[in-house]
């Protein structure tokens, strides 16, 4: 089968690898879409220390089933599919609990690092568990299917800020997360959702997809925030950025007693306005890929109350896909979500 391998640091190249087959309780899938994910790139050239070569990335994938492992129930050959990125073993204590995002024996399609290596999906076919499968509904087209995780991860925050009918909310960053949390919000009740940024093309995007008020972070978001909510704060902030300047913005950003998801991860360490977190009494609360979303995410998407195509920048050939990883690697400006497909997307 064709495949996009990083067979060095910074050098994809498509490889003729041999097919894989599925073992007990696994499928093949024929992939049909493929999303270049953030982690990817910052793989791509060593960085993370999660794609050591030679290794085929991609998790964020959808296709049809094209072989069924021993014991799999459920599923059939044809049967249009998406997987979770994340493969939990169903058995520690945090699966037994239900947070499988913090499986303890967690595995991520297309991640190489220390003894562990699992192929991911910018290939032709890719094995996956049957436990992690879920199938397509007609309405929703590959390309779209691509964007579950990051749908998911988007429900998953908004889901652990337990949002109250009519709430006001601020998220901070208008990238794929910020954008797909704005959706989110929305759709778990939020009468006022105001979305802060830096650059402008992506508040105009914002702005398109439903945002009540956009920011600018070129002036203070705080005072802007403040004078939207009658010197008040919003209930509840997303942050979806992950530095110190965003993170100290949506504390201050929301009012006694509200409630801070913390998505955004860049930066491994922030200071933390001590005093303002306790005597205002506001929770912090970190959220981690998703748990269980999957299916609320399908069914969001497939109604068109969460829109994912304003945010697909490109659907574009497997062979493309090293040209794809150069342009997003060097940080060109207005390039979202870039889908890779190794046949003709239907
Ligand atoms: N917790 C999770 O499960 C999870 C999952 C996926 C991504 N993430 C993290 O979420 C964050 C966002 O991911 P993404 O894919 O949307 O990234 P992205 O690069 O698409 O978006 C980041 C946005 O932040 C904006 N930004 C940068 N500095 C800013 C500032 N000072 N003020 C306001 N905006 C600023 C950028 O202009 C950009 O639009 C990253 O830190 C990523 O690692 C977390
Ligand atoms: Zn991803
Ligand atoms: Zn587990």
């Amino acid at each position: 089968m064709k495949a996009l391998l990083l067979s060095e640091y910074k050098r994809l190249q498509i490889a003729e690898l041999p097919k894989p087959a599925p073992g007990e309780g696994e499928v093949l899938v024929r992939v049909a879409a493929c999303g270049i994910c953030g982690s990817d790139v910052h793989g791509y050239d060593g960085s993370s220390g999660r794609r050591i070569p030679p290794i085929v990335m991609g998790h964020e994938a959808a296709g049809t089933i094209a072989e069924i492992g021993g014991g799999v129930r459920g599923f059939a050959e044809g049967d249009r599919v998406t997987f979770d990125s994340t493969i939990f073993c169903g058995a520690c204590g945090n699966c037994r609990r239900g947070d499988v995002n913090l499986c303890d024996n967690r595995q991520v399609l297309g991640v190489s690092c220390g003894e562990f290596r699992r192929a991911g999906a910018f290939a032709e076919y890719v094995v996956v568990p049957s436990r992690i499968l879920y199938r397509l509904p007609e309405k929703l087209s590959f390309a779209e299917a691509a964007m579950l995780e990051a749908v998911s991860v988007a429900l998953h925050g908004v889901s652990l800020a337990e949002i109250a009918e009519g709430s006001t909310a601020l998220v901070l960053g208008a990238g794929m997360i910020g954008l797909l949390t704005l959706q989110a919000l929305r759709a778990a009740g939020c009468s006022k959702v105001f979305v802060a940024d830096l650059d402008s093309t992506r508040l105009k995007l914002a702005q398109e997809i439903g945002a009540t008020a956009v920011l600018s972070s070129e002036r203070d978001v705080v005072a802007q925030v403040l004078q939207l909510t009658g010197g008040v704060g919003v209930d509840v902030a997303t942050e979806a950025v992950g530095r110190n300047e965003t993170v100290k913005a949506s504390i201050e950003s929301v009012r006694k007693g509200g409630t801070v998801v913390l998505v955004g991860n860049i930066s491994p360490e922030v200071t933390l306005p001590l005093q303002k977190v306790v005597s205002r009494q506001i929770r912090l609360q970190g959220s981690c890929a998703s748990s269980g979303e999957y299916p609320r995410a399908i069914e969001l998407m497939a109604s068109g109350t969460i829109q994912v195509a304003p945010l697909i920048t490109t659907i574009a050939p497997l062979e493309d896909g090293p040209r794809w990883f150069e342009r997003l690697y060097a940080g060109e400006p207005n390039l979202m979500k870039v889908i890779l497909t190794p046949e003709a997307v239907s």
